[in-house]
């Protein structure tokens, strides 16, 4: 496979600074080595630069950096767009605000292809705020609603050529939701597994019967993997830890399942913050993770798709 490191050094969209720097530690820890000792291709595009602004303004006072996230949604949905045609997108982050425009343009390309575009969303948060309902006004709580097409975002960001349809979305992880949040996911028809559910039931059998679902549908996947999916325990540089969170073997039984799917065709990192890392390794989990779906396995075992 033909990786694509593209580094998005967005921070705007969180409350804490430091995001910024999640592609050079990505890079430190040695994402680009582990990719081609697998045996990949790989090229690493660097990092985009902060795109102009324009003014942009939305009733709710609340928000934070609008022209800066909007202006960043129109790039990388091109930038989204024009590197999943060929070859796997791996977008280095940067807050999650940044996947509204990653999801936009692959969702654009899954279109071209007369594919449906699944995504899997792995977080703490369901990142489903509008720009109406956030209160905290951070931009990386709004993703889900603007690439699934809630309504909202119309005259702020770009208009999408292909809302993801939401019954396409399924998230895992999830323990922490805002009121808000809670009233569209009873309307969106998201498929959604919070830790209880991993608990219950064990995080194999969810995913598998969601990568059931992409296969039949012959569907393209796109992966977002949020730091704080992960126990805060296990992955400490993240602004917005939430405790209860995916442990190291859940996380890297996801990644292995993935990979031998077959189905993703492009990855978010993101909201690795390293400013609040301990000695890099967080930075060396998302890595060891990243790894993981890309094919790095302990044995060989019996062909069984997933
Ligand atoms: N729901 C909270 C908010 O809107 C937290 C969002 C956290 N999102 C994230 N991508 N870390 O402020
Ligand atoms: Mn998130
Ligand atoms: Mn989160
Ligand atoms: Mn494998």
């Amino acid at each position: 496979m033909h990786c694509k490191l593209i580094g998005i050094p967005l921070q705007d969209g969180a409350s804490q600074l430091g995001c910024e720097m999640g592609p050079s530690a990505l890079r430190v820890a040695g994402l680009a080595a582990a990719l081609a000792d697998l045996g990949h291709e790989v090229s690493d595009l660097g990092n985009l630069s902060p795109p102009p602004t324009r003014d942009v303004a939305h009733g709710n006072s609340a928000v934070r950096n609008l022209p800066e996230i909007v202006a960043w949604t129109e790039l990388l949905a091109d930038v989204a767009y024009r590197e999943s045609g060929e070859g796997m997108p791996i977008f280095l982050g940067g807050d999650h605000a940044l996947s509204a425009g990653t999801v936009a343009g692959v969702a654009r390309r899954a279109a071209d292809k007369g594919r449906p575009l699944f995504v899997l969303w792995l977080d703490a948060h369901t990142d489903l705020h509008t720009l109406t309902s956030t209160e905290s006004g951070n931009l990386h709580g709004v993703p889900v609603a603007y690439f699934t097409g809630q309504p909202g975002f119309d005259g702020t960001f770009p208009p999408l050529v292909a809302p993801v349809d939401a019954a396409n979305v399924c998230m895992i992880g999830i323990r922490s939701v805002d009121p808000a949040e809670r009233a569209t996911l009873s309307k969106a028809d998201i498929t959604i597994h919070d830790m209880r559910s991993i608990d219950e039931h064990g995080v194999a059998a969810l995913l598998r019967s969601f990568l059931e679902r992409v296969t039949d549908a012959n569907g393209l996947l796109h992966v977002s993997l949020d730091v704080d999916f992960l126990d805060p325990a296990v992955a400490p540089a993240v602004g917005t830890t939430v405790p209860g969170g995916a442990t190291f073997r859940e996380a890297h039984l996801v990644m292995e399942m993935l990979h031998d799917s077959g189905l993703v065709s492009s990855l978010d990192l993101v909201e690795l913050n390293p400013f609040l890392d301990e000695r890099g390794r967080t930075a060396t989990l998302l890595v060891d993770l990243t790894a993981s779906l890309m094919g790095r396995k302990v044995l060989d075992r019996p062909t069984r798709s997933f």
